[in-house]
């Protein structure tokens, strides 16, 4: 739908999430959206970070993107929220992020608004729908409109997560976006933009 504005807001260790949120991005702007693409600021201390060769590699290479800010929730029609499974539940950093909104919230700007999540974990049944609901009760604090892909469409019958899009990582944790996950993240990104476009309307 032409001029839906859809804010893409993730935290990502290992870049993961940050691989779905840049397919989410493709497919709403195919879909006629403007999209602003926003990681959230890392909090973890340095010596955490470089424990982990995935995690530090990950940080160096996306440290010059943009940072996500509340006017960038603010500007939108849509918003959505993408975050690793931290035994769960969401990253801190995302978190964080979602406790600066005080201001915003109290001036009534994140209300009627679409939004919905995506995520990712090491194991298939370690946590992604708890996450994605634990994400959505900031979402009805804020008055928002959770745009849940539910089975709308054959495809999430194959992804199976009628609460957003999820991935497993598996055993090294770098298990590729496959063929049904990123038909998912199409999916939820063609919706959230069509009904973002109709609330708006
Ligand atoms: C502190 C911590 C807690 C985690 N908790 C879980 C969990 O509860 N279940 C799970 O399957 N994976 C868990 N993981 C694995 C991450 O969810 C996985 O590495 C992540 O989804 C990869 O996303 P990213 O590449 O965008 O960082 C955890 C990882 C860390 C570092």
């Amino acid at each position: 739908m032409a001029d839906v504005k859809l804010a893409i807001v993730y935290y990502s260790a290992t870049g993961t999430v940050h691989a779905m949120a840049r397919r989410l991005r493709e497919a709403a702007e195919k879909a006629g959206a403007e999209v602003r693409l926003r990681q959230v600021a890392e909090l973890a201390p340095p010596e955490a970070i470089a424990s982990n060769a995935a995690w530090s590699q990950h940080f160096d290479s996306t440290k010059d993107e943009p940072r996500a800010t509340a006017d960038d929730v603010v500007w939108a029609d849509a918003v959505l929220f993408g975050t690793p499974t931290r035994y769960g539940n969401v990253a801190s950093q995302l978190k964080q992020f979602l406790d600066t909104l005080g201001p915003q919230w109290a001036r009534g700007q994140l209300a009627d608004k679409a939004y919905a999540g995506f995520t990712a974990s090491q194991t298939a049944h370690g946590g992604q729908e708890s996450t994605l609901l634990a994400l959505y009760h900031t979402i009805y604090h804020f008055g928002g409109v959770v745009v849940a892909p539910g089975y709308t469409d054959p495809l999430k019958f194959a992804d199976g997560n009628p609460y957003g899009v999820s991935h497993v990582t598996g055993g090294s944790n770098d298990a590729p976006l496959t063929e049904v996950q990123l038909a998912a993240l199409d999916h939820l990104a063609r919706r959230i933009v069509t009904v973002a476009g109709r609330l708006r309307a």
